[in-house]
């Protein structure tokens, strides 16, 4: 089996960690879509880095659930496969999905990036809250989190990463679950490796615009859906496993 996963907040919402856009998503009642701006870092960049210490706190402390150990399962098991993620925690790589099946298109929030200069580090460790705004060690400006925000350039080096697998052939099986699907590239790049024969499967409790073009919709949250989908996937390829 050739697997494409793409996978967005609603993946992690069962370990406790508000989406962007759902009722839980209101951090002191702004707009978290809004505030994963360079323009609200511009403005008020105290603000979005409490925010973005306090999303990495709530990460460290959250533990993955059924979702992300099922599709930790799937990878393992396909003949090939790739999780293209638009979540900034590490919840996927706990479940014990391989770092190297799995692209996290809009960063990483453990990373920390000078806004000036190439210079970069990874802070995993607890930091201090509500810490004096971090300063660049080689050039002295504004650090930043080492994320994708609204309006910003993809990586290209991830872009080519899902690209060569998009196109290195078609896709027995696309699942698309917990995202709202508002980002053009990942309508496309679930559509392209899909092809003209694959499954594409569509989990979350509400509709998007993805829904249209999949094949089958489970509107359920990611735990029992991917748990029970990916337990008959595997199921089903035992069965028919040549037997001695
Ligand atoms: P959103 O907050 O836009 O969407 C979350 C989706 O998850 C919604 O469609 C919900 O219906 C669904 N959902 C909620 N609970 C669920 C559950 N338990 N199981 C399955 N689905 C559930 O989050 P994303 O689509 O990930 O980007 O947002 C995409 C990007 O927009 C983010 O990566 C971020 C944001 O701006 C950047 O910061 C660049």
């Amino acid at each position: 089996m050739r697997v494409l996963v793409i996978t967005g907040a609603g993946v992690s919402a069962e370990s406790g960690i508000p989406t962007f856009r759902g009722k839980d998503g209101y951090w002191r009642n702004l707009d978290p879509a809004k505030l994963a701006t360079p323009e609200a870092f511009a403005r008020d960049p105290n603000l979005v880095w409490d925010w973005y210490r306090e999303r990495r706190q709530r990460i460290r402390k959250a533990q993955p659930n059924p979702a992300h150990r099922a599709i930790a399962n799937l990878a393992l098991q396909a003949d090939e496969f790739l999780l293209v993620t638009q979540n900034v925690d590490d919840l996927h790589l706990r479940a014990g999905l391989p770092a190297e099946k799995m692209v996290q298109i809009h960063g990483d929030i453990f990373m920390t990036r000078c806004s000036r200069c190439e210079f970069r580090r990874y802070e995993h460790e607890q930091e201090q809250d509500g810490g004096s705004l971090p300063k660049c060690p080689e050039c002295g400006a504004l650090m930043r989190p080492g994320v994708v925000w609204f309006g910003e350039q993809l990586d290209l080096r991830k872009i080519g990463t899902v690209e060569n697998f998009v196109t290195g052939g078609d896709c027995d099986l696309v699942i698309v679950a917990g995202t709202s699907a508002l980002f053009g590239y990942i309508i496309d790049w679930a559509l392209r490796a899909r092809g003209q024969a694959g499954q594409l499967i569509e989990v979350n409790p509400e509709e998007t615009s993805l829904s249209q073009f999949a094949t089958k919709s489970f509107r359920e949250p990611a735990g029992v859906a991917l748990a029970r989908l990916v337990n008959e996937l595997l199921g089903n390829a035992n069965r028919r496993a040549p037997t001695h």
